[in-house]
Formats: structure tokens, C-alpha cells, sequence
């Protein structure tokens, strides 16, 4: 990669530029004055491993009213350290409010996030008109800037590599080129790359302006092969002047080179080890239950459409109308962390979630039981807890990239729990074979499911549960990010 030379197995230390939408830090301002309080969300907790390793300059939007003064104050980037006072370089880039908001609660949810997970209504949605039109406008722009912003930075730091993160940035790695980055750069997807036909709901301008802008990379990644694959065709389809390399997975177009690769994203299971014994976990656990039932079901979930927590409430429905022997002994604990409240379509998702789950209760609720438990909050250490507790995890995502909760609940969970898993979920490419495999749309299935992993023998079980966590410990993040950079390192493909 840079000058340095030497080692291609991801553990020199490099100067990188992380760029994604959303930063590693949130700011407030309270009574005591301004607040720094680390950015949650799988995104930035896996790329916040490369802070210790490396000499980490990270650029991402300005989101909250402080982070907008903060970007105002500072001139280029400005020092910070993680929780361990590792430190790193943060920019912030703050565009003007409505036009944040049309690129961030339009173009990039739900226009984009809908059509890469499936979730538009064909015969009436979306409608490709002037808000949409707008929209694009807007997100163009916001790429734009925050490249600005990254192409400053990479000259002032020179850096090695620029990793940029995601579907709110898929125009930054073309805009990098036109501004003469020189640096080598990837572009991680970390939502599904759906099937081409998915994106003539785009408008033609955007779809074919997304693929070049990632084109522009040295390296396109996904969480699965399917969605690499996925991602080659719509090359194929889109892009006139594209040739498409299925063996070697590469792409090129207009004079260089882009290899597509698949990285299946990780959790750190140390930091899960310290979490299953944190205080604040211990504490949570003492009130997770009002009344302990003999068996728990649990889901664990942003209220995200593509959650498929509707139709996993009804499966849990039809598996109590059919087993009445399990009426009283088992209850579904749901712990929702609110998500993108201002879109109208995910109010009125959360609206249907409530429905849904007030549906089952009324159906089979009695004086001492009711069969599902909603709880609509952030609060990640009863997450823990109840990870630490169930004894089936429902994953029965429409489709998603990859699912981190169906690798870090296995890890600390104490009763041999089974994983019911969406063959949509990305983690299904690596966990399926020790999950009890759902059809996402299939309720009937799921109730089947549901019933299954009630009964299932314990050594069935502690097999299970074992694969799991064994996958997961033997492919953490670590090596989802030296994987990374590891390849950014074979150089000249596509350099320029
Ligand atoms: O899964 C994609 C992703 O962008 C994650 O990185 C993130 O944790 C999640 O969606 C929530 O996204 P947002 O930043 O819009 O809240």
C-alpha cells in the first residue's frame, strides 16, 4: 500500500481515512456544557477497532445541533480519543439542514434502503417524482461535500488508504478520483446488494451515477457472495462500457479496475466476554422478567421494516393457536430500539408493530400471562442480559446485510439457546447450518420453527449454540477489517 511496504497480513500501522455517514462520536450540549458521547451502531463500533491500530482520521456528517457548532469552530479535523484514549483525527462536515434532511430522511432512507431490501409496494411506490428528483439533488450534493472534506484530508495526512462506509456515500469514491486522491480506496457496503432488477425503481440518472461513483474504488465490499455476485450483474446491466470479470470478480470501466469482494462482518467476542459481566448488565438482568417463564423467545431489533417484526409476532400467534400446551409457559420478549422516527413510513411501521403484538395479546393473554413482552427503548445493556437468557432468538429479518445480533447474542448466551434464522439475513451464509433456517414471508413456517426449537433436544442444542459461537470466535471483526486491508494492499489494480 503506502511507502511503507512490508507486511500484507493487515497489522502495520497505516494512516487511514474512515468516511461514513454517521461519526464515532455524538455531540450535545448540556447545562455543564458540550458532551461527547460515542456514536452506536454496528458500522461504527466494528471500524472503531482500527482507531487503537492505526493513525485513524475519520470524516462524517455533522448530525446533531452541537456536532453542527463543532464543525462550524474547527477549521479542518480535530483531536479525539476513544473510550481508552486511543486518540483520532474528526472531521465533521455540516450541510445546511433541509438539504441533510432530504438526502438523509429521503434519498438514503427509505428510497435506497427500501429498494436494496426489498420493501417498496410496487403497484403504488415509490414514485419517482419531484421530492424524489429533489432528493437526489440533495444527496448528490452532501457526497460531494463530505468528499471535499476527505480529499483535503487525505492530502494533509497522506494518507495510505481511504475506507468509505456505505449507501448514504456511494458517490465519494469517483468523486475522490476526480479530485486527484491518489490513495487506494474502498467502498464497504454494509446493507444487501439486491438482484438487478431491484434498482429500475431507481430513477436511471441515480443508478447508473451509484455504480460509477463505486466504481471509482479500488475495492467494492459486501457482508455475502450473493451480494457481490448481485453487484457484478447490475455492472453488467447498467454500465455500458463495463466489462464484467465473473471469475476474477472485477469490474472495468474507464480505465481501471475494481475488485468486488465479500467480507462477512464480525463482532468482538472479548468485548462481548466483558460485557456479559458488566455491572450495568447484572443489573438489567434483575429486571428483565416480571415473572419468569419457563421458556423465552426473544427478538432483539431497530424498528426497521425489513425487521419483519409483524409478521414474526404472527408466526408467534399461529404457533400459540396451534399449541395451546405451551399457553402460560412461554413468552416473547421484544426489545425494539426506536429507529429513523421522522421518516413517516417507520413511524407507521412501529405503529403496526404495536398492532401486531396487541393482536396476539388479545387473542391468547390471561390474569397471568401474556405471551408477548414489548419494549420499545434503547437500552443495550438489557439487551445483553436477555442475550444471556433465552432459549430461542428469533432473526427473521425480510432480508439484511448481515444481522449482528445473530452472532453476538449466541456468544454470551447461558442456556444453549437456538438461533431461528432468515436465509435472508447475511449471517445465514456462515451461521445456517447450526440455525433452524426460515422462510422470512413463510409465517406458517416460523411457527413451525418456533415449535421446533421449544422441543429440540439438549445435545441438538448445545451443538448448535457451540457452532455458532465457535464461528464467530474464529472470525471476529479483526479479521473482517485486516481482510480488508490486506487486499487494499496488492497494488496496482486500479491505481492510478
Ligand atoms: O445496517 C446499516 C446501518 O447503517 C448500520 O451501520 C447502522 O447501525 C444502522 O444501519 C442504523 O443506521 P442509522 O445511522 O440510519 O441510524
Amino acid at each position: 500500500m503506502g511507502g511503507g511496504g512490508g507486511a500484507t497480513d493487515g497489522r502495520m500501522r497505516r494512516r487511514l481515512v474512515v468516511v461514513s455517514n454517521r461519526g464515532p462520536i455524538v455531540y450535545a450540549r448540556t447545562d455543564e456544557g458540550r458532551t461527547a458521547r460515542r456514536g452506536g451502531g454496528g458500522l461504527v463500533t466494528a471500524l472503531s477497532g482500527l482507531v487503537p491500530a492505526h493513525d485513524v482520521t475519520w470524516i462524517a456528517a455533522a448530525i446533531s445541533d452541537e456536532d453542527r457548532v463543532v464543525a462550524q469552530e474547527q477549521a479542518g479535523a480535530v483531536d479525539e480519543a476513544d473510550r481508552l484514549g486511543h486518540r483520532f483525527r474528526l472531521r465533521l462536515v455540516a450541510v445546511e439542514r433541509a438539504e441533510y434532511d432530504r438526502y438523509y430522511n429521503v434519498f438514503a432512507n427509505p428510497h435506497l434502503w427500501f429498494i436494496q431490501h426489498g420493501l417498496w409496494n410496487h403497484p403504488y411506490t415509490p414514485e419517482l417524482n419531484a421530492g424524489i428528483v429533489g432528493a437526489w439533488h440533495s444527496y448528490r450534493h452532501v457526497n460531494e461535500r463530505i468528499a471535499d472534506a476527505v480529499a483535503e484530508e487525505a492530502e494533509a495526512v497522506g494518507a495510505e488508504a481511504v475506507l468509505v462506509q456505505d449507501y448514504q456515500l456511494y458517490l465519494v469514491p469517483r468523486l475522490l478520483r476526480d479530485r486527484g486522491v491518489a490513495a487506494p480506496v474502498n467502498h464497504f457496503t454494509h446493507i444487501p446488494w439486491p438482484g438487478p432488477d431491484a434498482w429500475r425503481s431507481a430513477r436511471r440518472e441515480a443508478r447508473e451515477a451509484i455504480l460509477v461513483g463505486l466504481l471509482g474504488a479500488n475495492v467494492v465490499g459486501f457482508h455475502t457472495r450473493r451480494s457481490a455476485r448481485n453487484f457484478l450483474s447490475a455492472c453488467e446491466d447498467y454500465i455500458s462500457g463495463a466489462h464484467v470479470d465473473y471469475r476474477h470478480a472485477e469490474v472495468e470501466y474507464d480505465g481501471r479496475t475494481t475488485r468486488v469482494r465479500a467480507y462477512p462482518i464480525s463482532v468482538d467476542p472479548l468485548e462481548f466476554d466483558a460485557l456479559a459481566d458488566d455491572s450495568r448488565v447484572h443489573e438489567a438482568a434483575e429486571t428483565l422478567l416480571e415473572v419468569e417463564p419457563e421458556r423465552l423467545i426473544l427478538r432483539v431489533d431497530r424498528t426497521d421494516p425489513s425487521k419483519n417484526i409483524v409478521r414474526g409476532f404472527t408466526a408467534f400467534g399461529r404457533f400459540l393457536d396451534q399449541h395451546p400446551e405451551w399457553h402460560g409457559r412461554v413468552v416473547m420478549l421484544a426489545l425494539l430500539d426506536p429507529s429513523r422516527q421522522e421518516i413517516p413510513e417507520y413511524a407507521e411501521y412501529l405503529g403496526a408493530v404495536h398492532r401486531a403484538a396487541r393482536a396476539v395479546n388479545d387473542a391468547h393473554a390471561r390474569d397471568d400471562w401474556n405471551p408477548i413482552d414489548l419494549r420499545v427503548s434503547d437500552n443495550f445493556p438489557r439487551a445483553v442480559a436477555a442475550y444471556k437468557r433465552y432459549d430461542v432468538l428469533l432473526v427473521n429479518a425480510i432480508v439484511d446485510g448481515m444481522n449482528l445480533i445473530a452472532k453476538e447474542a449466541p456468544l454470551v448466551n447461558e442456556r444453549d439457546g437456538v438461533v431461528i434464522l432468515s436465509e435472508n439475513a447475511g449471517a445465514h451464509e456462515e451461521l445456517g447450518r447450526h440455525a433452524l433456517t426460515v422462510n422470512p414471508f413463510d409465517v406458517e413456517e416460523t411457527a413451525a420453527a418456533i415449535e421446533t426449537a421449544l422441543v429440540m433436544p439438549e445435545v441438538d442444542r448445545v451443538a448448535r449454540a457451540a457452532g455458532i459461537r465457535d464461528h464467530v470466535r474464529a472470525h471476529d471483526v479483526r479479521e473482517w477489517i485486516a481482510n480488508q486491508l490486506a487486499d487494499l494492499e496488492r497494488r496496482g489494480v486500479g491505481a492510478r
